[in-house]
């Protein structure tokens, strides 16, 4: 079935005589019994608020169907569904080992918290094949951790071959599928045991909602997740399910709309005299473009600009200088964005190699060729200020 279609199927299934179309927020921390004997039962579903409603449960089973997954379970926070991810899969005196170019409060969490609970990490090249990853594991490794694309530079891993060595050592992997949106990646699918997503990026599509998923396939796995997340006290509010489930139902629909223009604003920006790379998996000059386009059905409109030598101030001058891009963190949403990014490579381990500063670019769903005349004016004022002009 197409993905809009499996992304809308269950809205208007007949569940009742008659319903609305979108389940309803049910604010709750109590649930009230009629009889005291039903009190500790399950039979009536959840005792407790915390369990989510109706609204955690269409969102759930909705994800279900984009991640090709037979459990999603859901995390207040994009970071939080990959924290939660990996403490399911490690016990103290594990190891993981994690893609150098992941998202870097995932990265603080592991030298912060995983080493508090006698777990180690240790961070791989991103672009390290199946064979260099399993010759940095030890018999203490229990996680690989990987971003595909990674965060900033934009590296695709070859989750299929990595996954069938990691098992094959009894190592469990985990991917954070959000640039893909579960749209365009189905790392299950390829054979990973995890796949975690920011549902606050394109899923909830409009900036306005905080979210994360886990989808997997292993009951025992899930069950673990299950243990994380209620042993930890997390939930997430019906108001952010519903924002993200309203999200969700056009997101198929969306994200074609931010690749079409991502894909034109990456190409123009490589043939610009002031850019030295266009750091995007669709491009065919990728070094991970045949990676991508065996792995992926498509891009989202997230990537990074390495700049032709130029100062701290004049990379910030280019971003004060457009007028259609926000400059701020996040993305995913209907909106363009713009943000320098030089101090977090510096968390990096192994350094990409790079002359000038890297900008990231959230291309969002307004015209097109509109961007591309602010990016060109941004880029006049770069060149001017830089001497590249
Ligand atoms: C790749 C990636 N993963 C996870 C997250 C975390 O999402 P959240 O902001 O919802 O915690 C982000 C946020 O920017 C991200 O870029």
């Amino acid at each position: 079935m197409d993905e809009r279609t499996r992304l809308l199927k269950d809205a208007v299934r007949r569940t009742a005589p008659r319903r609305p179309v979108n389940p309803p927020i049910e604010r709750a921390t109590t649930l009230l019994n009629a009889k005291a004997e039903t009190l500790r039962s399950n039979a009536l579903g959840p005792g407790y608020g915390i369990s989510g409603g109706q609204v955690h449960a269409v969102l759930r089973e909705a994800l279900s169907e984009l991640e090709h997954a037979q459990t999603v379970f859901l995390a207040p926070t994009g970071l939080a569904a990959m924290t939660i991810a990996i403490l399911a899969a490690v016990e103290a005196g594990d190891e993981v080992l994690v893609t150098d170019s992941v998202y870097w409060p995932t990265r603080r969490f592991c030298e912060h918290q995983l080493k508090r609970f006698g777990i180690a990490a240790r961070f791989a090249p991103p672009r390290a094949s199946a064979e260099e990853l399993m010759a940095l594991c030890t018999e203490r490794t229990r996680l690989i951790l990987m971003e595909s694309p990674g965060s900033l530079t934009f590296e695709i891993q070859d989750t299929r071959a990595v996954a069938d060595a990691a098992r094959a050592k009894g190592i469990r992997t985990l991917v954070d599928n959000t640039w893909a949106a579960g749209v365009y990646l189905k790392p299950l699918d390829h054979g990973a045991d995890i796949s975690a997503q920011a549902l606050s990026k394109y899923a909830g599509g409009h900036s306005d909602a905080f979210g994360g998923s886990i989808a997997v396939n292993d009951p025992k796995l899930a069950k673990r997740i299950d243990d994380v997340i209620e042993d930890f006290g997390w939930f997430v509010s019906p108001d952010d399910a519903w924002l993200v489930l309203r999200g969700l139902r056009t997101l198929a629909v969306r994200l074609p709309e931010h690749e079409r223009s991502a894909l034109k604003v990456a190409e123009w920006l490589q043939a610009q005299p002031e850019v030295v790379e266009v750091l995007y998996p669709a491009l065919p000059s990728s070094p991970d473009h045949g990676l991508w386009k065996r792995d992926f059905t498509g891009a989202s409109g997230l990537m990074g600009v390495e700049l032709k030598p130029g100062s701290r101030q004049d990379a910030e001058a280019l971003l004060d200088s457009l007028q259609l891009f926000g400059v701020g963190f996040s993305w995913g949403g209907f909106e363009s964005l713009a943000t320098w990014e030089d101090p977090q490579l510096t968390k990096r381990q192994h350094q990409p190699k790079r002359v000038g500063p890297l900008i990231r670019l959230h291309i969002g769903l307004e015209g097109v060729d509109d961007l591309i005349a602010d990016l060109r004016q941004g880029l006049d004022r770069y060149g001017a200020a830089t001497g590249l002009r």
